[in-house]
């Protein structure tokens, strides 16, 4: 009956007994994603008065301001955790001004949400220049081209401010500019919005996987941002950057990408005092649509297992395209 190699007086130990139905597999699962965790990034694009979809990122589109109400309030509706919003002005220049102004789209649009859903659920920001400046860097450049953090800091705080204003309840400055959560905790604290948060990106990695994001903002960059994104080789740097931001005063901080960057996540999750999140970002989204278009994979199981994965890492919330629908199949 035993098998020979084990010797008679040990338990045969069989891990496969938790497995064997799916009632026995849900009463083991060590993780499981909560539609709670989930954030849902959104695009809106100024001038448009119908959605328009983006080619590499089938599923996803660009919302018209109308679009976009109805998406958050699907998305509050479905219980998720917050929205986050990107904006795609119709005028860019060197210093991204249409990002700063009070009328500029993306402000415009944390208006128009915060009037629609109210407090039902949270709305962020995403605080960057690349979206709004002509040339498509996340900051300001000097007389050699180079992106000019300190200079950029500046612009940062009045657009904290202005977001704020605008009704955004965290904001999520990405544009790794060294000094960008203390200047933006300053700015919010010195204008009366102390309780308007900071969700750092704080370990952000210089990624190839950014490439469809490029279309959905309709990015004007050439070139790369490896002068202020890390470096795709560096772990231990992640700790420092983290380390950084909370003392600068963030209030949750984020690892992105996601699914290349796990052992980061873990390491953060490990270390971190406030809740940590991870970006599932547009090349991770568009790899899976396509593989499932093609028939080599199994779509739903794909994406359930990827964000469960980043679950599994240590982050708390995951930003991800896929996250209204997953909340439906939570549903089911
Ligand atoms: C910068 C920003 C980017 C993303 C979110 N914020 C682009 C970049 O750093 O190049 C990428 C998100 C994605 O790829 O899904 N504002």
């Amino acid at each position: 009956m035993f098998p020979k190699q084990f010797p008679k007086q040990f338990p045969m130990h069989r891990p496969r007994r938790l497995r064997r139905t799916p009632a026995l597999r849900r009463l083991a699962r060590e993780h499981r994603v909560h539609p709670a965790d989930l954030i849902l990034p959104l695009f809106v694009r100024e001038g448009l008065s119908q959605p328009q979809p983006i080619s590499s990122m089938p599923g996803v589109v660009q919302h018209s301001s109308e679009s976009l109400l109805r998406a958050v309030a699907q998305a509050a509706e479905l219980g998720l955790g917050g929205v986050m919003l990107f904006g795609v002005p119709q005028q860019r220049d060197a210093t991204g001004s249409a990002g700063l102004a009070e009328d500029g789209i993306l402000n415009r649009s944390l208006r128009e949400v915060r009037a629609e859903v109210g407090e039902q659920i949270v709305v962020m920001s995403d605080l960057c220049l690349d979206e709004f400046t002509d040339h498509g860097h996340c900051g300001v450049l000097d007389e050699s081209g180079h992106v000019d953090n300190d200079a950029t800091l500046d612009l940062y705080a009045q657009m904290a401010v202005a977001q704020a204003q605008a009704g955004a309840q965290i904001l999520g400055p990405s544009g790794m500019m060294d000094g960008q959560v203390a200047v933006i905790r300053q700015a919010l604290d010195a204008a009366g919005f102390n309780e308007v948060g900071v969700l750092a990106y704080a370990a952000k990695y210089a990624s190839a996987f950014y490439g469809p994001f490029r279309e959905a903002v309709d990015s004007q960059l050439t070139g790369d941002r490896r002068s202020y994104q890390m470096d795709a080789a560096n772990r231990r740097e992640a700790i420092r950057e983290v380390e950084l931001d909370l003392a600068e005063g963030a209030d949750m901080v984020m690892v992105k990408p996601a699914l290349g960057y796990l052992d980061i996540v873990a390491d953060i999750a490990a270390m971190s005092p406030v809740p940590v999140a991870a970006y599932q970002i547009s090349g991770e989204y568009s790899m899976i649509e396509a593989a499932a278009a093609n028939g080599w994979i199994d779509r739903r199981s794909a994406i359930e297992e990827s964000v469960l994965s980043i679950k599994r890492a240590g982050a708390e919330s995951i930003l991800t395209y896929w996250a209204a629908e997953l909340a439906t199949w939570l549903r089911d």
